[in-house]
């Protein structure tokens, strides 16, 4: 369904004068592209969607029907990627503290568990006693130079004591089974993906250890407008990139199809990024000392994109807009930077509908209840609305105070 006066008109009467579109459509394509891009170069190739970046229960069930992996990093996406009825060896939980009770429910059930810490790893060698005879299936978060600049504090550092000492807590236990090492650096730029891989590489040739699989993380840029990638210092690799990056080494380090590890990657953005829209309607148009400001229903927040304008679509609903240069287009919240994009130049009207792209990752989940409740995703990408979330209400805030 295409985004034009008319559906906005019917939407708005529905579900409010601001509300996300989602494209699920564009996610599975994205999800599709990216599998096959990397398993063209090394076969046993697979996505674990990183549930942070957007855990909108329709993306996951995508992933899952896809027969991608769950990568989870708390006990509310852990028990996301359950309800929807992803199996547990299908789960891979990362992040830096786990709930202990929820962390042995889930060894217990077959769900993979990257170690992050020593503490962590002491646990889980402890139950590993405790429960002789179920087999708990473990990684280490592996850390490493990657020249990136940065001193990540997630994981071991591969050169240090503790990373020995986790390994061989496992390898003291038959029923811990080192089935994953796996890694994640943050920043996108393609220089880092082969380090990366290198730093893998090199790490099980060292240990004499392949484990089944082998996960490089997350941190790729997703397809953006062209109007985004200009706001990069950076070039914005694409999925052929990364995938010629990192799945070369693995196939020249492993020429033999049949004993393969499974390369993994935990994409968010990539995924995600270009499958969201967030509609906002142009609320009020006032000139403060000589600078324009339009108030939009929408906030920074809702995009969750700063220090960039993002690609911007405006829709007139009514008939006279007029010129404008400058203008910003400012959140309904009262924080004075709450801007969603500076230094607007063109035709503007009240009501117009500010149609912002590339809000897929970091967004919904991280709206903030400031000020005002969230709106209603809704996608048309199949050619009807279907309703993924309603709009908050009052009471979808409130009602865990007691008045
Ligand atoms: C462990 C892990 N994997 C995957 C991701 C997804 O990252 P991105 O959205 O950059 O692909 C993150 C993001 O912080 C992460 O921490």
């Amino acid at each position: 369904m295409e985004l034009n006066k008319e559906n906005i008109i019917v939407l708005r009467k529905e579900y409010g004068d601001a509300f996300y579109l989602l494209d699920s459509k564009q996610f599975r394509k994205n999800y599709t592209e990216l599998k096959q891009t990397f398993s063209n170069i090394y076969s046993n190739f697979n996505i674990a969607y990183s549930y942070k970046t957007n855990y909108t229960p329709k993306l996951c069930k995508i992933v899952n029907e896809l027969g991608g992996y769950a990568e989870v990093v708390s006990e509310m996406e852990a028990e996301l990627a359950m309800r929807i009825g992803v199996k547990n060896d299908k789960i891979i939980w990362n992040g830096p503290i786990k709930n202990k009770e929820n962390l042995k429910k889930f060894l217990l059930a077959g769900g993979t568990v990257n170690i992050d810490s020593i503490d962590e790893g002491k646990y889980i060698y402890e139950l590993s006693k405790q429960y002789g005879n179920s087999v708990f299936n473990v990684g280490i978060r592996c850390n490493y130079d990657v020249k990136d600049g940065v001193i990540s504090r997630f994981g071991f550092d591969i050169e240090g004591k503790e990373f020995f000492e986790v390994l061989n807590l496992i390898k003291k236990r038959d029923n811990l089974n080192l089935i994953n090492l796996q890694c994640h650096f943050a920043k996108r730029q393609l220089e880092y993906w082969p380090e990366k891989a290198k730093g893998m590489l090199d790490l099980i040739d060292e240990l004499k250890i392949v484990p089944q699989r082998i996960d490089l993380g997350g941190g790729l840029f997703g397809k953006m407008d062209d109007s985004l990638k200009e706001q990069f210092t950076s070039d914005i690799p694409d999925y052929q990139d990364y995938a010629e990056a990192v799945a070369t080494l693995f196939a020249k380090r492993f020429p033999d199809k049949e004993n393969q590890p499974e390369l993994i990657i935990e994409p968010g953005s990539a995924l995600v990024g270009d499958c969201m829209k967030f509609v906002g309607t142009v609320k009020t148009i006032k000139k403060v000392r000589g600078k324009i400001f339009a108030t939009v229903l929408g906030s920074q927040n809702n995009i969750s994109m700063t220090g960039v304008n993002p690609p911007i679509e405006i829709i007139n609903m009514s008939n006279d807009q007029k010129e404008y240069t400058n203008l910003d287009f400012v959140g309904f919240t009262c924080i004075e930077s709450d801007a969603i994009y500076k230094n607007y130049n063109g035709q503007l009207a009240v009501d117009d509908a500010l149609v912002i792209s590339n809000c897929g990752s970091y967004s919904l989940v991280m709206k903030p209840p400031f000020i005002l409740p969230n709106f209603a995703v809704l996608d048309i990408s199949e050619d009807r609305v279907e309703v993924i979330k309603r709009p908050e209400n009052f009471d979808d805030i409130f009602h865990t105070f007691e008045f």
